[in-house]
């Protein structure tokens, strides 16, 4: 079985790309920088940008499982907003999802059929301070997914989503050094009072690669936070 996985050079991507090499899939890499994971799985690395229809057209040809995990972040309120930034963080995690998702099923659907799991946020299900644009972002996502899975359960083609909490990624260690967010606050608002490992949000991933009756299902991993 061929997996690709966008975002799979770092931090949550790299992880499923990891755990669905170990499981036996023919991964490949798919990322602005694939080479690093790439190199250390013996993997196939794509060099792609999500938010290029072309060049995801030619990526998805062949694929029997999607990992969407490409994904970008912004810290601030509406007001701060840029509609720049607002465009950005929506090219990436909205509009490359969907393109990611519009190219791979036509292939999927002519092979009898699939698996996709596209990487939401609890920042899609629950109001996070200051995350305006990506919170708005990763519910599209949500949403995307339980509409596809709904068109196209008859093609044999499962669509869903996890919903990581805070995950110790490069991700957050920026969120740290470059916005100024506190280690301890983004630990604390998880009732488990850690942060989550991308090990932890991949095993969730191959979980609903394989869950044969899930589709639609949208799966938070977060260590209790949407629980609070
Ligand atoms: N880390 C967290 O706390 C957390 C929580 C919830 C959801 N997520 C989601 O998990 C996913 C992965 O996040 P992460 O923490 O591993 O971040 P990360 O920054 O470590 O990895 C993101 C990867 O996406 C790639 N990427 C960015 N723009 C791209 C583009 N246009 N085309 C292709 N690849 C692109 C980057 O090169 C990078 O390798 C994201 O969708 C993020 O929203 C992360």
């Amino acid at each position: 079985m061929r997996a690709l996985v966008t975002g799979g050079g770092s931090g949550i991507g790299a992880a499923v790309a990891h755990r669905l090499a170990d499981d036996g899939f023919d991964v490949t890499v798919a990322d602005l920088e694939p080479e690093g994971t790439a190199t250390e799985l013996g993997a196939s690395a794509l060099r792609l940008d999500v938010r290029d229809e072309a060049q995801v057209a030619q990526a998805m040809d062949g694929v029997d499982v999607l990992v969407n995990a490409a994904g970008i972040g912004s810290t601030a309120d509406a007001p701060g907003t840029s509609l720049e930034v607002w465009e950005d963080v929506f090219a990436v995690n909205a509009r490359g999802t969907f393109l990611c998702c519009k190219h791979v099923i036509p292939g999927m659907k002519a092979r009898g059929g699939g698996a996709i799991v596209n990487v939401a946020s609890v920042a899609g299900l629950v109001g996070l301070k200051n995350r305006v644009a990506y919170s708005a972002s990763k519910g599209a996502v949500i949403a995307l997914t339980r509409a596809l899975a709904v068109d196209h359960v008859g093609d044999g083609i499962r669509v869903n989503a996890v919903c990581p909490g805070t995950i110790d990624t490069p991700w957050v260690q920026r969120l740290v050094s470059d916005a100024g967010e506190s280690l301890d606050a983004l630990r604390a608002r998880q009732p488990m009072g850690r942060l989550g490992t991308p090990e932890e949000v991949a095993d969730a991933v191959l979980y609903l690669t394989t869950a044969e009756f899930a589709t639609g299902t949208i799966l938070t991993i977060d260590g209790g936070l949407t629980a609070a």
